[in-house]
């Protein structure tokens, strides 16, 4: 899959820049044209002769090459590359990707790119697990970066240690993957073109006073990415995201609320004009009874907050779906899985569970994998644990199946 791919191989100051002869000899041997740009940083672990010798292309460093002052156009190597690999990547480099600081020919060439950008962050644990670099990261990733480090899912690698950087085969590996899954996903038809699809998505937070709330540790990513593969299939799409640190496709129209309040005003609003429902938001299943109008001060010993129970957002849309229309609703369960599941299919009119467990590692909350099965009432399909996004295709198939 990466025969005839042009890649941009962006390499930064740290120890495993060696390694980047490796990913220039696997590229290069899977068909792939590479282009290195480096930093001066870079320049200091690993010589400019040895990457250009591998590559057959010279070296691009500066804003100007050096031979006889001729601009090097961070715009054209933005057009020209079918994705943008940046490894070994540096807490450093994270943090100017991540707020704009276009201070060398590497981070101009990677905000002027167009193509899909691929980060191995390489550094020892204590720089990694700093805030700051964590941060770094998910700002990165909320750019619709593909970061791929040992053992995070992306590459079923098993390895530990965060912070050292993927191997490069798994590096060239995961390119690989992503230029396979992309050539599935443009042979799709556009099987959901002239459907219009309700997503909810996220949290819901439910005030207690005016700087504290009831939520939950859901991300949003599961739903987003339902969202984005309905758009992808031609489908019209209305989000309807809780409290989350994500970015949609501008053609998807989303709107944005805090409470499940404000989630059942949107949903119910919006789910007539819809030909499906898919209820993934982790919502809030009860708010306190009076919220305080005021910071609630410490005081004696115990606090009580009375609660009640918040609208049932996907058994309100049950009861109003029509014989057209269909909904699947998520479950997340610890424990007797299917039975609560089988118990949901009947008190949301659901067409279909999507049923999620917490006893799988490295599934569910905040977690870039899945993995489910789906209940309706002829049965059960049990999946593999996939990313989200794949996990959105096999969910999406089935829907198609019903519409
Ligand atoms: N849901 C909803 N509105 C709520 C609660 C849940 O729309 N107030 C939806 C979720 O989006 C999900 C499904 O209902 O699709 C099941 O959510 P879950 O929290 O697992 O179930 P509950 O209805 O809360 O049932 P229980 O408390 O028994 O687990």
């Amino acid at each position: 899959m990466l025969k005839g791919k042009k890649i941009v191989l962006g390499i930064t100051g740290s120890i495993a820049a060696y390694k980047s002869c490796l990913i220039i000899r696997e590229l290069i041997k899977s068909g792939a044209e590479v282009q290195v740009v480096i930093t001066p940083a870079g320049k200091e672990f690993i010589t400019p002769i040895t990457l250009s010798a591998l590559t057959h292309k010279p070296v691009v460093s500066g804003f100007f090459s050096q031979k006889d002052g001729t601009w090097n156009s961070h715009v054209d190597l933005g057009l020209w590359a079918d994705a943008m690999v940046i490894a070994p990547c540096t807490a450093a480099t994270l943090g100017k990707m991540a707020n704009g600081v276009a201070d060398n020919m590497l981070i101009t060439t990677y905000l002027s790119m167009k193509a899909p950008v691929f980060i191995a962050p390489a550094m020892d644990l204590d720089m990694y697990k700093h805030p700051s670099t964590l941060k770094n990261i998910d700002t990165l990733r909320s750019f619709g970066n593909h970061i791929i480090e040992p053992g995070n899912g992306y590459l079923a690698s098993g390895l530990e240690g965060k912070g050292r950087m993927e191997e490069p085969e798994n590096i060239v590996r995961a390119l690989d993957n992503f230029f396979s899954c992309s050539v599935e996903l443009l042979s799709y038809t556009e099987d959901l073109k002239d459907k219009k699809i309700l997503i909810t998505a996220g949290p819901t937070y439910e005030k207690i006073d005016p700087v504290r709330f009831i939520g939950n540790y859901s991300s949003g990513k599961m739903g987003f990415a339902l969202a984005e593969e309905c758009y992808r299939r031609g489908a019209k799409v209305v989000l309807i995201a809780g409290p989350v640190n994500l970015t949609c496709s501008s053609g998807i129209h989303r709107i944005d609320v805090e409470s499940c309040m404000e989630m059942f005003d949107a949903a119910v609003g919006e789910f007539t004009e819809c030909d499906a429902a898919i209820l993934c938001a982790a919502v809030a299943d009860f708010r306190p009874e009076v919220v305080a109008e005021r910071k609630i001060k410490r005081k004696g010993d115990d606090l009580l907050l009375k609660l009640k129970p918040t609208q049932d957002i996907a058994a309100t849309i049950g009861g109003m779906k029509r014989d057209n229309q269909r909904i699947v609703a998520f479950a997340l369960e610890t424990n007797e899985e299917e039975s609560n599941a089988q118990r949901k299919l009947e008190k949301k009119n659901a067409d279909f569970i999507v049923l999620n467990s917490t006893r799988i590692p490295g599934t569910t909350f905040q977690a870039d994998d899945n993995q489910i099965t789906i209940i309706n009432k002829e049965g059960k399909k049990s999946y593999a644990k996939k990313p989200k996004t794949e996990v959105a295709h096999d969910i999406i198939d089935e829907l198609v199946a019903i519409l």
